[in-house]
């Protein structure tokens, strides 16, 4: 019997967790635990990791997981790269999303690492919206001269190690009008976005376009080859027809 396993984490993961649900496929979804409050899901939930790839192989056996779908978000490198290499006799599917690509009145500097992005703020004091999430804060602490602006899904739980910030917790939908207010609000002259892609983060990207800011845009971590597919559609033909059917 199938028992399909979906690494979450996105907004990708919880509509394939509603599909597998009203499918009747038994499944269980997988958080990091992350996030304080995270998404109810339809599906039978465990939180936390499972301790590397071994850890994985191992709750794969444990659980008679016959299916697991990685529908992590794309800078989840490891989580990802883990499921290779656990995933050697259990099929895999990586259930991903195009990333972003700068459009006219878009000015992207790309850079390949946080490290790069935080160097790339060298100069002198700006006003930075840095949408990146709490986890990489720290990298950012040897540029203390720019005002930041947090936007985090969850309050941060001790000192944020930057001299100036102003935080802002929203779990989002986030809408292109509500930021570019926030942008006006806070004269935001540059900012620092990971190339998540999709739909759910997309607000400020168009928000900057529209008004002409820059963007430090970090490009995606490398991952090894598995098969991938784009749609949540894709992801049921699969596990329907348990085909590889990814590029
Ligand atoms: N990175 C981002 O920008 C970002 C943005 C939005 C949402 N998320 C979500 O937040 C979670 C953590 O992201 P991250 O960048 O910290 O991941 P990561 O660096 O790739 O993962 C670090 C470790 O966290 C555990 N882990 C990650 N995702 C897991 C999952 N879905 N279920 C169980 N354990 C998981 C694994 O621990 P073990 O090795 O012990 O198994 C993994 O080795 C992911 O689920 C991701 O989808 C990440």
């Amino acid at each position: 019997m199938t028992h399909l396993l979906i690494l979450g984490g996105t907004t990708e993961a919880t509509a394939l967790a509603h599909a597998v649900h009203e499918a009747g496929v038994t499944a269980t979804f997988s958080y990091a635990g992350r996030v304080a409050r995270p998404k109810r899901q339809p599906l039978p939930t465990r939180v936390g990791g499972f301790g590397g790839v071994e850890g994985l192989k191992r709750y794969i056996a444990d659980h008679g997981i016959t299916h697991v779908v990685d529908a992590t978000h794309p800078f989840a490198a490891q989580m990802s790269t883990n499921a290779v290499g656990a995933c050697d006799t259990t099929p895999l599917l990586a259930l991903s999303r195009p990333q972003w690509t700068a459009q006219t009145g878009d000015t992207w500097t790309h850079v390949p690492s946080i490290a790069a992005a935080v160097a790339a703020l060298k100069g002198p004091p700006r006003n930075v919206m840095l949408a990146i999430g709490r986890m990489h804060l720290d990298a950012f602490a040897p540029m203390p001269q720019h005002d930041y602006l947090l936007r985090l899904v969850d309050a941060p739980d001790g000192d944020v190690p930057l001299p100036k910030t102003h935080i802002v917790v929203d779990q989002g939908p986030f809408t292109v009008d509500n930021d570019i207010a926030l942008m006006r609000d806070h004269n935001i002259d540059v900012i620092v976005s990971k190339n998540a892609g999709g739909s759910g983060a997309q607000a400020k990207i168009i928000a900057a376009r529209s008004l002409g800011l820059p963007i430090i845009m970090i490009d995606r971590p490398r991952i090894p080859n598995r098969a991938e597919v784009g749609s949540v559609a894709a992801v049921m033909d699969w596990l329907a027809h348990d085909t590889d059917r990814g590029v």
